[in-house]
Parts: C-alpha cells; structure tokens; sequence
C-alpha cells in the first residue's frame, strides 16, 4: 500500500459545490429536459476571434517552448501599457507576473506573504477558492460575516473588528464573485490602512474588472500602491479555459515571485499567452466591450424581474455576472431549494452555501450568463412553480 497516505490538510478543504450542481443539471439534460444554466461562473461568450487567430498563427510560426516564468516579455510589456492607457497608472513591465490563471497568482501571492499559523481575513460571503488556498498553506481563513448594509464587502470597519493577532492578510474583490458588488477607491485605501496599521498585507483581486457597467472600470492601483493584485484574462477577456492571468507586484518582490513561479509550474502557458496579447489589441477590446454591454443589459432585465417572483436583490450589483440574491421568502434551505427549482423548472442556479457560512440557506447566485430571451425564460419557469407552490 503505497498510495495510502493523506495529509491532514485535505480534510480542510472543501469540495465545490456548484460543480455538483452542474453535474446534477447535466444528468438531467441527458435525459432530455431543456435546463437553463445560472450556475456556471464564466461567459458564454465564444473566445473573441482574434486571439484565437493570433494562438493559432504562433502556434504555426514559433516553438512552443517555455516561456520565462514571469511570462513573454511583449506581454508583460502590453498589460503594462494597457494600465498605462486604461487607468492612467504607470505599472512597470517588471512588476507585471504573467500566470496561470488569477488561481495561479493567487496562490503565488499567499505562498509569498503568509505562514503557517498566519490568519487571513476574506469576506462572507466571498469567492470560495480563497479560504481553501489559506489552508493549502496551513493558515486560517477568517471568515468576515458582511452584509448588504457592507455591500458584502469586505469594508476597512469590518477588516478593523475582525482582525487578530495572527492576521496578516486581508484578501478583497472587487467587483465580488458571488454579489458582484464593488469597492469604492476611499473603502480600499481605508482599507489598505487597516492592514499597514496592523502590519498586514492587502490582496485585491481585480479579476472582475472589466465588468462594470455602472461606471467605468477602476483599479486599485490607481490610489494604493503596496498591494498584491491579481487579475486574469478569464472573465472580462472571456478566456476560461486558457489559463493565463496575471499579478501585479509590490515594488522589490518580483524576484521572489519568479523563483516561485520557476518551481511551481515552471512558465504560463506559451500559445495562450499569444492568445492574451491579442485580446488587448483594439480590435479584441472591442469585440469585448460589445459583449460587456450585452452583459450590462442582461443584468438590468433580471435586477427588474427578480424581485417580481420573490427574490430579493438587497446590494447593487454594479458589476461580474452574478446576482445574489436572498429567497427567504420562498426558504429556509436554499441548497433544497436550488435542487427543487432544477427538477421542478429545469433552472439550474448556485446555493449559497458554497460562498460562506453567512446566512447561506437563506441565498443563491445567479450568474447570467445566457442570453436574455433565455433569461426571461427562466424568470417565468421560476415564477410559475414558487407560484404553483404557494397554492
Ligand atoms: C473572485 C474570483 N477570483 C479568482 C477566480 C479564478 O479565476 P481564474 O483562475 O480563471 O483567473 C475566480 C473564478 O471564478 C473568481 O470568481
């Protein structure tokens, strides 16, 4: 028995349950039902067309050999550019870490700032990836009960209440995975101040960015500048599967991160780094933010008819694609209540429950990531069974 070992860590570490509920949609598919799917977090959206030209033609006209583990430089070069003339912040291409992923920079950020023991604050409800990456590292999640009074977020006078002494870092999104809700400029600098105060380090994860529709995109950088940021080519840039992301580092810890990124998994991935260079051309901003403005509109159609059936929006989501919304007036059991509405309506949406331990019977995420036709679709199937269940 070779392969019988396991480390305690494991029995820290979650499963992700909205991939349950995926595969509970998919089974139920199979069998022949027409489910619309609010479950997944990423775009429908087809990958733009010019990255998959650009991946395509070096594929055919370079190697496709390792890269240097902070990334090609001309990418490095373009993403700092495109701080340059996005937000007018000057991020020099040495600060700029190419990786797999924001989960990749992420990872990278913790093992550089965080030690066993260390505690690590993250808003509840929040993206659920982080507390477990905590723990991979042998530290604590903390957990930060917010509410909509907080807009979810994990605000400088909750960081303040909850810090410890073994807290170190505080890790904040914005727009948020699963409200979609922001952090305005004053609340990170706020913020920031709590974790310089108390010798901790900031980590903001900007990989929503992009997707705001309220008002124009910002970006923490822009008011902070002893921050860890990560931000990803995934959501904004519609680029899941190819796994490239990017982090933003403090000033004097890049080497650090190469030495890091080095050992892990050696370089980012080479095609798909071509593919990112191309989503930050002209041409693939906008076809991007076309698609972010549909986007906007399938937000504004649920924000106005999800109230209607009983599901209650109690922060403005200015940004992502998620809606969190609070269906106490339908149950007390959301997880119970996601599956009754996938077998009843053939809606498949995410229980609270994977988000945090704030109140989680009490709310869903609903992503909306279908278009709007289908969207109208799933209000009323919904809207008919809770009300056929009331009778
Ligand atoms: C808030 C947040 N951060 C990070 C990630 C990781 O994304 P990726 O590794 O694709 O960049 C996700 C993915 O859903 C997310 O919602």
């Amino acid at each position: 028995m070779t392969g019988s070992a396991r480390a305690h860590r494991l029995a820290n570490i979650a499963p992700f349950e909205v991939m349950e509920v995926l595969d509970a949609a998919r089974r139920l598919e199979a069998t022949g039902v027409d489910v619309i799917h609010l479950e997944v977090g990423e775009p429908d959206f087809l990958t733009p067309a010019p990255v998959l030209r650009a991946a395509q033609a070096a594929i055919d006209a370079h190697p496709m050999f390792y890269t240097s583990a902070l990334g090609m430089p001309e990418l490095r070069e373009a993403i700092s550019s495109w701080y340059a003339s996005t937000f007018a912040v000057d991020i020099p291409a040495e600060r700029i870490a190419v990786t797999a992923g924001s989960s990749a920079a992420l990872l990278l950020a913790l093992a550089a700032v965080i030690n066993p023991g260390d505690a690590a604050l993250i808003s509840d409800p929040g993206y659920p990836c982080n507390r477990n990456f905590v723990r991979l590292f042998d530290a604590e999640p903390i957990l930060v009960p917010s509410g909509p009074e907080d807009r979810y977020q994990l605000t400088s006078r909750l960081a303040r209440a909850a810090w410890t002494p073994a807290t170190r870092v505080a890790i904040a999104a914005s727009p948020s995975n699963p409200t979609g809700t922001t952090m305005t400029q004053d609340e990170w600098v706020a913020l920031a101040d709590v974790c310089r105060t108390n010798g901790g380090t900031l980590i903001a994860d900007e990989i929503y960015q992009g997707l705001v529709y309220d008002h124009p995109p910002q970006t923490v950088l822009s008011v902070i500048d002893d921050v860890w940021v990560v931000n990803s080519f995934s959501k904004y840039f519609q680029m899941t599967g190819w796994r490239v992301g990017w982090m933003v580092i403090p000033d004097g810890a890049a080497r650090e991160i190469e030495k890091l990124a080095q050992n892990i998994y050696i370089s980012p991935t080479t095609p798909s780094q071509y593919g990112a260079l191309a989503a930050l051309s002209p041409e693939g901003i906008a076809i991007l933010e076309e698609r972010r403005e549909e986007l906007g509109a399938r937000r504004d159609v649920l924000l106005e008819a999800l109230p209607q059936i009983g599901f209650a929006v109690r922060a403005r989501p200015e940004g992502a694609f998620y809606i969190y919304c609070d269906v106490s007036e339908h149950t007390d059991d959301s997880f119970a209540f996601a599956r009754w509405l996938l077998e009843e309506t053939g809606v498949a949406v995410t229980p609270g429950r994977d988000f945090g331990v704030a109140a989680p019977e009490q709310h869903i995420r609903i992503a909306y990531t279908q278009p709007i036709d289908r969207l109208r679709e799933a209000v009323a199937r919904i809207g008919d069974a809770v009300g056929r269940a009331r009778l």
